[in-house]
């Protein structure tokens, strides 16, 4: 099951808005069950996934704080509900930047205590797309304590949860 608001539907409108060419290499980080992963197959991507507890075989075992894999390896960096769940959302953002090519996006889905542009602008991004769905966000994180789910216990006071779409900026320094 997708551990994010809006499930596969709004991976979609991810992928639609950031208009990734057939074939780029994606990697999705926090890929928790890899229905994303499998999701991105399917339509004619390149992509892996990491985790740290893997739910499936389509996603290796790696800490999206610091993955190890080759610097500006990837087209582009995916997350939904994992930066925040990380602990340390501008250390994940700037291990995105590092595995980016130059020019290439970011597609986030996330709980956010601060809205996006300063936070994107200071790790090094441009924004092309933000878009805040906390109604929607809500209505999944009721329906997860309906369901008794395992629900993060640092989500605490006013957040947003938003969709946010943004290219790594070259001018920031180096990769
Ligand atoms: C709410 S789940 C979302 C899973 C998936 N992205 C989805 O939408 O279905 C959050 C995921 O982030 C993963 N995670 C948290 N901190 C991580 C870290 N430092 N490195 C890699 N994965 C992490 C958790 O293990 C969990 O699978």
């Amino acid at each position: 099951m997708n551990g994010h608001p809006g499930g596969e539907a709004h991976t979609r409108r991810m992928l639609s808005l950031a208009g990734l060419r057939p074939g780029a290499r994606v990697l999705d980080l926090g890929a928790g069950a890899g229905e994303t992963v499998a999701l991105l197959r399917s339509l004619g991507y390149e992509a892996q996934g990491l985790d740290l507890e893997p739910l499936s075989p389509l996603v290796a075992w790696g800490d999206l704080l610091g993955t190890g894999l080759p610097s500006g390896s990837f087209d582009a960096v995916l997350s939904q509900c994992a930066f925040f769940v990380s602990g340390d959302v501008p250390g994940a953002l700037a291990e995105s930047r590092r595995l980016l090519k130059p020019g290439g996006t970011l597609l986030l889905s996330d709980v956010f205590f601060e809205p996006p542009e300063p936070l994107f602008r200071r790790a090094g991004f441009s924004l092309s797309h933000a878009e805040d769905i906390t109604e929607l966000w809500r209505a999944y994180y009721l329906e997860a304590l309906w369901r008794e789910d395992e629900i993060c216990p640092a989500v605490r006071g006013k957040c947003a949860y938003w969709i946010v779409i943004c290219t790594k900026e070259e001018r920031h320094g180096p990769v």
